[in-house]
């Protein structure tokens, strides 16, 4: 055989071998993760960050189709999470996304997963029961936030910590690019998050290009 076509061959049977063993994932997202190499990479770059651990209770508010919190349960077993958003189609997507990750990690992911539907102004969570509240890449999105804000200091046990990962701008006026919210800017997120009666407890760089932050906060005695 001419070795070019032998070359070609060998592509082909390559490319047929990859795709066979490719599992398809859910819908186009660019978030999913091809391997389980890269779960582990963003895990290691950012979501340790959150202090999330093995068997404690979490709620994540703006979850999402909750692929964050399904990627921390790779690496910490038995979390009890409760999952809220205010949109329920992404929220109804999580089952697809959990079958996803767990054929991309090749076992069940040990966690339990609740599913919670709230409002603007109201979360519909159970109060006294979380070890962490996580609030991520949502902050920015909610537009009347002091009812949300204090509702968490009930929502929290009594050693409950709340976790706020952002984008940071700069200066006042920026923009995020996707959603087109306005960005926060540390000074002035720290005193409002005073205002609604939170301290700082850490503050984290998750990443220096975009200045993604994980802030972590305890209600003030
Ligand atoms: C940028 S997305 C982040 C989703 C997810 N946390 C993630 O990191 O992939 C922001 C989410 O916040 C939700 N959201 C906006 N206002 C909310 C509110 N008042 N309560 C709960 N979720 C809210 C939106 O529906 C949206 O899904």
């Amino acid at each position: 055989m001419d070795r070019r076509l032998r070359v070609l061959w060998q592509i082909v049977w390559l490319v047929f071998i990859v795709s066979c063993k490719s599992v398809k994932k859910p819908y186009n997202y660019k978030r999913f993760p091809d391997s389980y190499a890269e779960v582990k990479q963003e895990y290691d770059n950012y979501y340790h960050l959150t202090g999330c651990q093995s068997g404690a209770t979490i709620a994540s508010i703006g979850a999402g189709n909750g692929i964050t919190e399904i990627q921390i349960s790779c690496f910490n077993e038995g979390i009890r999470w409760y999952l809220q958003e205010i949109d329920s189609t992404r929220l109804y997507q999580f089952e697809e996304v959990l079958k996803y990750h767990e054929s991309v990690v090749g076992s069940p992911i040990n966690a339990n997963f609740n599913l919670v539907l709230g409002t603007e102004d109201t979360t519909h969570l159970p109060n006294g029961v979380f070890d962490r509240v996580l609030m991520l890449n949502v902050f920015h999105e909610i537009e009347s936030r002091r009812g949300i804000m204090t509702e968490i200091h009930q929502l929290l046990n009594e050693n409950g910590v709340l976790v706020i990962m952002e984008r940071m701008g700069n200066i006042e006026g920026e923009i995020h690019g996707d959603c087109k919210y306005p960005k926060l800017v540390e000074d002035s997120f720290l005193q409002e998050m005073r205002e609604y009666g939170y301290a700082l407890d850490k503050q984290q760089l998750g990443e220096e290009m975009s200045n993604l932050m994980f802030y972590s906060f305890v209600s003030e005695k």
